[in-house]
């Protein structure tokens, strides 16, 4: 049993270039779910789990992603950012963040990674065993995208693969990792990947060649990696139906009709439509003439008029007015204006930022 507390090391860098455009001005950890950004899910989570001297390794985007989470008092964390000086994947991360680990065991979770049942369970095995490291596995239908795991019948590690073209078993790494600081002396000696990274798959793998206890638990309940827009929005519609509480802070006209868990924040004002929920509204929301069905997210100050939307996410700051179609299963980045045109030509007109997609 293990009496030390684990430090936490949060792998904030990567460009989300599978996210583009929305990820052009912003980090992809900070996009919102719920109008919450992700990144706050998981730290949240690590303060839960027990860790709360956090390295927070951080790329390109470090600027946003300190004046976000700033020095994590407000998650009761105390965070430490540790520039990585180049992508060269997590193995990299977790060498470029020693100095700040020290000796100390920690939990390693990726800033984009979802996972419903926090990282407890994982925290509580890894202390409880004589485990050099501890993983969290889920089955995934599309296994080369991930790393993956092959366990024994007693759900210790065997064997390991990054991204393999034919895979030995279905389950995905998660993201989430408990290591013994042994994993350092690993990493010292791993050599780059054929995509020229430093695999942390590989590096858990090298603990296993040396005969170490790798231990692996299947996750329960959802977990979701939220590197696609698709895989925001499937994010979003499991908060949402997770944890939206029926909570009106706004005004709601007597013609509007809201059913179901809606959440709509402060000085937000509601008229003359329908919401059904589980939906959130952020502050200063102006919604009029309009219907919000199941599953949407709109950020602070949007304005929703003679238009309808669901199962969507909206950055603060849009405008959507007379647009004549229901938006459905949309991703809309911060100030983004889509408004209906009632005059002649009926043509559409876009203007529309480098790899932006429509469907008309
Ligand atoms: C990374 C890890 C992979 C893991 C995945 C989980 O992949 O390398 O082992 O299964 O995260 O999201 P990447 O996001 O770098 O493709």
């Amino acid at each position: 049993m293990r009496q030390e507390p684990l430090r936490g090391l949060l792998l904030a860098g990567g460009t989300g270039s599978r996210l583009r455009p929305l990820t052009y001005t912003g980090a992809k950890q900070l996009l919102p779910v719920a109008n919450k950004p992700i990144l706050f899910y998981v730290v949240e989570a690590m303060v839960a789990a027990g860790v709360r001297e956090i390295a927070v390794v951080v790329g390109d985007t470090r600027a946003e992603v300190e004046a976000a989470l700033g020095d994590g008092r407000r998650f009761g964390a105390t965070l430490t950012y540790v520039p990585q000086a180049r992508p060269l994947g997590l193995a990299d991360a977790v060498r470029t963040a020693q100095p700040v680990l020290g000796d100390a065991p920690f939990l390693m979770v990726l800033g984009d990674n979802l996972l419903r049942g926090g990282y407890g369970s994982l925290v509580e095995r890894f202390r409880a065993g004589p485990w050099a490291a501890a993983i969290l596995v889920s089955p995934v239908d599309r296994p080369q995208a991930f790393g993956v795991a092959v366990l024994d019948p007693a759900g210790r590690v065997v064997r390991l693969v990054e991204k393999p073209r034919d895979p030995p078993s279905r389950l995905a790494l998660v993201g989430a990792y408990c290591f013994d600081p042994l994993v350092h002396t690993v990493i010292a000696d791993l050599q780059p990947s054929p995509r020229g990274e430093y695999e942390i798959t590989d590096a858990i793998q090298g603990l296993v060649d040396r005969g170490l206890p790798v231990d692996a638990a299947v996750v329960e309940g959802w977990w979701k990696d939220t590197g696609r827009p698709e895989d925001i929005l499937e994010a979003n519609r499991l908060v949402l139906e997770d944890r939206t509480e029926f909570r009106l802070e706004g005004t709601v006209s007597a013609d509007s009709q809201v059913t179901g868990r809606v959440a709509l924040g402060p000085g937000s004002r509601v008229v003359d439509s329908v919401l059904r929920g589980p939906a959130v509204l952020g502050a200063d929301v102006v919604v009029e003439h309009a219907y919000i069905g199941p599953y949407t997210a709109l950020g602070d100050g949007c304005v929703l008029r003679n238009s309808e939307i669901e199962h969507s996410v909206v950055l603060p700051g849009c405008r959507i007015e007379d647009v004549p179609a229901r938006i459905d299963q949309s991703l809309l980045g911060r100030d983004v204006v889509l408004t209906g045109r009632p005059h002649r030509p009926r043509a559409v007109r876009l203007v529309l930022g480098d790899r932006s997609q429509a469907e008309l």
